[in-house]
């Protein structure tokens, strides 16, 4: 079973999710899952709010699936670096297999400000913008839970350790 059951939104993704370079980022840890199932969320969300709003959607939705479209172009910098960068890589990977719309490379540069300097010019790309930080927290709150159960499980044992010990 899909875990996103939208038959319109799959078809507009499909040539993407298709992609063997592409496919390389479910192999990819990005905020504490994979950096393929966060673009998933990103252009799954992307897609309800821009077509509820009347706007872009189809276009958007395709931006926002290919917003975070790096691998190891990133290895080298640092953490303000990377998350600066990145944006270009991904706008670099993306024109390498599909063509780019004028608002699609404009969605995906621009999906770090103001960590980048540049806004976006267009209201699908600060939709984009936003539907990122927000997958970004939720995926970050998810992995910290996950970390803060894995060191009660391990306290608990220690604990447990030492009542037997003594
Ligand atoms: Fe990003
Ligand atoms: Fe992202």
């Amino acid at each position: 079973m899909k875990k996103y059951d939208n038959t319109e939104f799959y078809n507009i993704i499909s040539p993407i999710i298709q992609n063997s370079d592409f496919l390389k980022l479910k192999n990819i840890k990005h905020h504490g899952i994979t950096r393929y199932d966060h673009s998933m969320r990103v252009a799954y969300f992307t897609y309800f709010v821009t077509k509820g709003l009347g706007l872009r959607y189809k276009e958007a939705t395709e931006a926002a699936m290919l917003h975070d479209f790096f691998t190891d172009e990133v290895v080298e910098d640092n953490g303000v670096g990377r998350l600066r960068k990145h944006p270009n890589y991904a706008v670099m990977n993306a024109k390498k297999y599909f063509s780019l719309s004028d608002m699609q490379e404009d969605i995906i540069r621009c999906h770090m400000f103001p960590v980048t300097f540049t806004p976006p010019r267009y209201l699908e790309g600060w939709i984009v913008d936003l539907v990122d930080d927000f997958a970004a927290l939720y995926e970050k709150s998810l992995s910290t839970k996950k970390e803060l159960s894995a060191a009660t499980t391990f306290l608990f044992l220690l604990v447990l350790q030492y009542i037997k010990m003594r």
